[in-house]
């Protein structure tokens, strides 16, 4: 098969990390692949933080979940996607990005999860700005990436009934 179309079909989430920081060749091309995504109008209204400082993950996490607790599994990469505040697509333009960094870190051989705890949260939106988040920009959704502790997990059984095809 397609070697595109395997790693399409092959992915998953993973919540299992190494302490081991990724390469900063790696964390580039899933930038490049976020910024390739396509996005309503071409208005590119985001812009991705990844946070690698073990102590600003640290700070992160207690402001989200408390001490001794991790939203994102303590993966040693963080990147949140923010969004221009009242981007009519700020859900669809999140989706598009999170998706193919997803797809860049499987091609990679590297293990990420969309972690859904600081959107919507506009409270926590106001203390994000010593993390990187411009002002202006509201995060939208956070990817947790890292090298893989133990195995991949095996390919996942779809729902039933979820295509339909009409032809003539
Ligand atoms: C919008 C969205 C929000 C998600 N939020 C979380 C989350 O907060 N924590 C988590 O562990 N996984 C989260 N996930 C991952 C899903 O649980 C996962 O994609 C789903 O169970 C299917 O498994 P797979 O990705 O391995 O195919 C999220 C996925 C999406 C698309």
């Amino acid at each position: 098969m397609n070697n595109i179309l395997q790693s399409l079909l092959s992915r998953r989430s993973v919540r299992n990390f190494t302490d081991r920081q990724i390469q900063d060749e790696e964390l580039d091309l899933i930038l490049q692949a976020a910024i390739l995504a396509p996005n309503g109008r071409n208005q590119e209204p985001w812009h991705f933080t990844a946070l690698q400082d073990a102590k600003k993950l640290r700070k992160l996490d207690e402001l989200v979940v408390g001490k001794g607790a991790s939203f994102f599994y303590y993966a040693p990469t963080l990147i949140l996607v923010s969004i221009q505040e009242g981007n009519a697509y700020e859900k669809e333009d999140t989706a598009c990005a999170l998706t193919n960094m997803m797809q860049a870190a499987h091609a990679l051989g590297l293990g990420s999860v969309w972690c859904n705890r600081i959107n919507g949260n506009h409270e926590l939106d106001t203390k994000l700005g010593e993390f990187g988040i411009p002002q202006g920009y509201r995060v939208t959704g956070t990817l947790a990436v890292g090298y893989i502790k133990g195995e991949l997990p095996p390919g996942r059984i779809p729902k039933e009934g979820t295509i339909t095809i009409v032809r003539s």
